[in-house]
């Protein structure tokens, strides 16, 4: 048998990837799992993206394979959208490459920039994918710790103290996933600052800046496009296009052209009605994010219920699709979400997917809607009340 590479000897299968499966298993040994464990968004996108992606569908000439960089009017559109509701000006010929979601973006900016021994900072608690893909691309992950005491932010002054030679990218990533911490400008400042003095390459990824905020954010904002900062930006969360895989990375030209490098020797170009329909997508306005949020806010009281009946800390200032709640000290974690899995059939994240800081945390999503939030909490609230009976 051909042994797989060694570059990905530590990268285990996604923890999602594997643990569906088993969801997959329990409903069809007849469960009915609610799953509240990933953040797909499950209301429907906006009607004139569905509209234009038809059209596309039936014009015959729709069917090519498509330039790498996108079309030129998606690049115009991603710049609009900047302008609009991040008030950033990209150029959209050098400063704007539309992505199929930012997830692959963060293989590409890893292929582009690492060479072996590389490091990268990562943040700890993070999105997985940050760590997975330094590793394949042969770098070095350096975790960074994000503390709840401090609204999980990094400590810049204790990170200067080491020795940041051979780090050559970090990752950052506000509204912050898992845990929903928000940063402010003056945070996204002192990111910019602490990437320029020490020569990195500053990634913010930055799919949350929509869901359950008031204003949306971009570090380019701070000081405009330069050469320490990119931004990973997506449609899958802001306008519920999660399965069309349309994202995009903002930056330096001579950036965007190093990932074009990695990218376009991968992938041949996105199908155009998806990029049309992106494009209407990208056209909505404020109303849109306005009800999407409405929803959200609805659906996040219930979840907060269910954080009570667990009797989870939780902050309810978190912004994005998640509730990141501290079950009590005494607490197994991962026992109780296998316990809430097989016993009350509702499927929820263990905070430890995400880092060691994360380990003590469970996060909830609310990418369900009223009916199933509320079913999942009687379900809960059965769960918990056999437990109490039988100790
Ligand atoms: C922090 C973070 N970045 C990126 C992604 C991936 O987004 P996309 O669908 O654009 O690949 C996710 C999705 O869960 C995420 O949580």
């Amino acid at each position: 048998m051909v042994n797989i590479a060694d570059r990905y000897g530590d990268v285990q299968e996604y923890y999602f990837s594997q643990k569906l499966r088993e969801v997959a298993q329990l409903n069809a040994a007849g469960k009915n799992v609610i799953n509240l464990g990933i953040g797909s968004p499950d209301m429907a996108p906006p009607r004139q993206a569905v509209e234009a992606l038809c059209a596309a569908a039936h014009n015959g000439n729709a069917h090519g394979y498509q330039g790498y960089k996108g079309t030129p009017a998606l690049r115009q559109a991603f710049s609009d959208w900047y302008a609009t509701y991040y008030a950033v000006a990209l150029d959209p010929e050098t400063e704007v490459l539309p992505l199929m979601g930012s997830k692959e973006g963060i293989t590409y900016i890893s292929n582009a920039y690492l060479n072996a021994g590389d490091e990268v900072l990562v943040p700890n608690p993070g999105y997985p994918a940050y760590s997975a893909a330094t590793k394949a691309a042969g770098g070095v992950v350096r975790h960074y710790n994000l503390r709840e005491e401090t609204g999980w932010l990094p400590n810049l002054e204790e990170l200067q103290q080491q020795d940041l030679s051979r780090v050559k990218l970090m990752w950052a990533n506000y509204p912050h996933m898992p845990t929903g911490a928000k940063a402010s400008k003056a945070a996204l400042a002192q990111l910019v600052d602490f990437a320029e003095r020490h020569d990195i390459l500053l990634c913010h990824d930055n799919p949350y800046s929509f869901i359950l905020i008031d204003r949306p954010e971009s570090i380019l904002s701070v000081k405009g496009v330069t050469a320490h900062v990119l931004e990973l930006n997506s449609l899958s969360k802001s306008h519920n296009m999660a399965g069309w895989r349309v994202g995009v990375l903002t930056g330096h030209p001579q950036h965007i052209a190093n990932v074009l490098i990695a990218k376009s020797n991968v992938d041949s170009g996105m199908f155009l009605g998806i990029q049309q329909a992106a494009i209407e997508a990208l056209k909505q306005p404020q109303a849109w994010f306005e009800e999407l949020n409405t929803h959200y806010a609805e659906r996040r009281k219930l979840v907060w219920q269910i954080m009570e009946t667990l009797d989870c800390r939780y902050s309810t200032e978190q912004a994005g699709l998640f509730v990141w709640g501290r079950p009590p000290e005494e607490v197994n974690v991962e026992q109780l979400v296998d316990e809430l899995l097989y016993e009350a059939g509702v499927f929820i994240t263990p905070g430890f997917i995400f880092g060691t800081n994360g380990q003590r945390y469970i996060r909830v999503s609310l990418c369900a809607d009223n009916g199933q939030l509320q079913r999942a909490l009687e379900r809960i609230k059965a769960f918990k009340n056999i437990k109490i009976k039988k100790s």
